[in-house]
């Protein structure tokens, strides 16, 4: 594998070995000093042109912990305030000598327009509307870990419930749960769904809810809107967010899931920490362990003997 670009475009084989690898980055994570050499000598740049606090801070600390030297570009206070252009800021970077960029970007297609201007692998941490993997692979690992499901999921039932139209966490995890094997169901008004898609849709989160086995939880895009595309929040919440009264009729293993950030009160109307299903901090805490695994696929030797010794 080159680059992460999106879930699409690495196929079935490249995500069952990325779910197995992030097993062994789990052990990592748990010993007393959880850092090993699998990638002295690389350097990686995080390039954030949108906010994040998980997917940055992940990046960083899986980079980290392989032993990967790490820049992380920070726009506000970068010459892009002065003009510089995008690829002019990526060739900048890229002839320091750089083995791995980590892009977010407010267009879609960014990292691949990226991949022509330098050799570096380049990892998607979020393009537009368009695609999210590493949520989408970190999210497939909370559910493979919580339920014990290391075959693939089939026959598992799955809800993405929100605003789908603008998110791209939305479309990257509907490819990985169905890449291997759920069915997914998106949730959500007419005019938050995508204009066009194969995927199944409903508007009825209460026909749904007592039967899912994964309830995954999205927020308004709100900087993506140009319009009011909810003419009341109020209403939204009732008809589309996690109430007490819908968390109530959960079944008992149904999962509750979130890629952060939550606005509660909007799409969730409980308290995460007293929903047993919840698993919103385990998606965080995998998070890590994913992308070391991404970073060690991309860019290690490929002997998991690089793993074994303590840096
Ligand atoms: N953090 C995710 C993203 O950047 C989801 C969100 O912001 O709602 O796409
Ligand atoms: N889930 C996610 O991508 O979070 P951040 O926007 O905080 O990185």
């Amino acid at each position: 594998m080159k680059h992460l670009r999106s879930i699409a475009e690495i196929g079935p084989g490249a995500v069952a070995r990325l779910l197995d690898l992030t097993d062994h980055m789990v052990e990592i994570n748990l010993r007393p000093n959880p850092k090993v050499p699998a990638l002295r000598g690389r350097t990686v740049c995080n390039l954030f042109f949108e906010d994040s606090t998980r997917t940055r801070l992940s990046f960083e600390t899986a980079a980290r912990r392989l032993s990967a030297d790490v820049m992380t570009f920070a726009v506000k206070e970068s010459s892009v305030n002065k003009g510089e252009s995008l690829r002019d800021t990526v060739e900048t970077i890229a002839a320091m000598g750089v083995d791995a960029i980590v892009i977010r970007h407010r267009s879609s297609g960014v990292p691949w327009q990226v991949s022509a201007w330098t050799n570096a692998s380049i990892v998607n941490g979020g393009d537009g509307w368009h695609a999210h993997p590493t949520q989408a692979l970190l999210d497939a690992y909370t559910v493979r870990q919580a339920l014990g499901r290391t075959g693939g999921f089939d026959g598992l039932q799955v809800a993405v419930v929100g605003d789908i139209r603008h998110s791209r966490v939305a479309r990257s995890v509907t490819e990985v749960f169905q890449v291997l094997g759920a069915d997914v169901t998106l949730v959500a008004p007419a005019t938050l769904l995508p204009p066009a898609t194969d995927v199944p849709c409903t508007d009825d989160l209460d026909a749904l809810v007592g039967k899912v086995d994964v309830l995954y939880l999205l927020r308004m895009q709100r900087e993506r809107m140009s319009e009011a595309l909810v003419p009341d929040l109020r209403e939204y919440s009732a008809r589309f967010g996690l109430t007490p009264a819908r968390a109530a009729r959960l079944q008992e293993h149904a999962l509750v899931m979130h890629p952060g950030p939550m606005n509660r009160g909007v799409e969730i109307q409980v308290d995460p920490a007293e929903l047993p299903g919840a698993v919103i901090t385990q998606q965080v805490t995998n998070g890590v362990a994913v992308r070391m695994a991404v970073l060690f696929d991309l860019l290690g030797s490929g002997s998991h003997d690089d793993m074994e010794s303590t840096a």
